[in-house]
C-alpha cells in the first residue's frame, strides 16, 4: 500500500524554522509500524532524520511521538489503523508538544524527568526489615491498589497531551503524579508524606481539569486521570 508520510523537520544547526518533509512510500505493508516507517525514510531515503528508539516492542517508551495529532508510540501504531480504507494511507508525525525539540522527532526530556525525580520515584522504609531478615510482605489485595500505576514506562504521552502542562510547564504533570501514587499507595513504603507535599503543591494535582487526555493517550492503558483523583483524595481525607 501507499503511505505518504509527512515529518516535522527541525535541524537547529541550519533551519530557522520548522517545516514539513514529504516522503512517499509504495510498498508498504498495513502490518509495518510507523516506527517502521521512520526507519525506512532514515535508512534509505534521508539519513539525516533524527529520531529517538529502543525496544521498538512498546517497552522502554523512548520513542513517543505526535501521530495524525494524537501522542502515541512509533512502535506501537500500526499503518492499517491510520489507513482511510482505500488502500493508502496519509501519516502525519510531530514531535510530542511541551517540550524543546533537540532535533526533528527529539525533545528535551529533562523538564519531564526533573518532575519524575520530584516525587522521590523510589523505595522509602527505614524501619528495620523483618525478624527473619526476608522480605517486608504485603497481602495480594494492598499490591492491587497500585497495580496499575507500576505499569508506566515514562514515554511522557500523557504530559505531553495534557492541557495543563502546556500552560504552565512548571505543573508536575500526570506521568509524576502517577509514580507518586505507585509508591503512596504501596502500604510498605513510608515516604508518603514527603510525596503529598510535592505533588500537593501548587504546580502540583489541583492543576489537573479532569478532561481525560492522558488516560486517551497512555500507550500502557494505566487509567492515568483516576489515579490522580486518588492522590486528589489523599490529600483531601488524610487517608490512603
Ligand atoms: S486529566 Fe489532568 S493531568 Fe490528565 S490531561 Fe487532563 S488536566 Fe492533564
Ligand atoms: S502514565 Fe502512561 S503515558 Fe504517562 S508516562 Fe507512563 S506509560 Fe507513558
Ligand atoms: S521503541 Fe521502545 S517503546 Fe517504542
Amino acid at each position: 500500500m501507499q503511505v505518504n508520510l509527512r515529518i516535522r523537520r527541525f535541524n537547529p544547526e541550519k533551519d530557522q524554522k520548522a517545516w514539513w518533509g514529504e516522503y512517499t512510500l509504495s510498498d508498504a505493508l498495513p502490518t509495518d509500524t510507523v516506527l517502521d516507517l521512520l526507519h525506512r525514510v532514515k535508512w534509505e531515503m534521508d539519513g539525516t532524520l533524527a529520531l529517538r528508539r529502543s525496544c521498538a516492542h512498546g517497552v522502554c517508551g523512548s520513542d513517543a511521538v505526535r501521530i495524525n495529532g494524537a501522542n502515541a508510540l512509533a512502535c506501537k501504531t500500526l499503518v492499517q489503523r491510520l489507513s482511510g480504507g482505500n488502500g493508502s494511507a496519509t501519516i502525519q508525525v510531530e514531535p510530542i508538544l511541551g517540550l524543546r525539540v533537540i532535533k526533528d522527532l527529539i525533545v528535551d526530556m529533562e523538564p519531564f524527568m526533573e518532575h519524575y525525580r520530584s516525587v522521590l520515584p523510589y523505595f522509602i522504609n527505614d524501619s528495620p526489615p523483618p525478624a527473619d531478615g526476608r522480605e517486608r510482605l504485603q497481602s495480594a489485595e494492598d499490591r492491587a491498589r497500585f497495580d496499575d500505576t507500576t505499569k508506566c514506562i515514562l514515554c511522557a504521552c500523557c504530559t505531553t497531551s495534557c492541557p495543563s502542562f502546556w500552560a504552565n510547564e512548571k505543573y508536575v504533570g500526570p506521568a509524576a503524579i502517577v509514580q507518586a501514587h505507585r509508591f503512596i499507595y504501596d502500604s510498605r513504603d513510608e515516604g508518603a508524606a514527603e510525596r503529598l507535599a510535592v505533588v500537593g503543591d501548587t504546580f502540583g494535582v489541583w492543576r489537573c481539569r479532569t478532561n481525560f487526555n492522558c488516560t486517551s493517550a497512555c500507550p500502557r492503558d494505566i487509567e492515568v486521570t483516576k489515579a490522580i483523583a486518588e492522590v486528589k483524595k489523599v490529600l483531601a481525607t488524610g487517608e490512603i
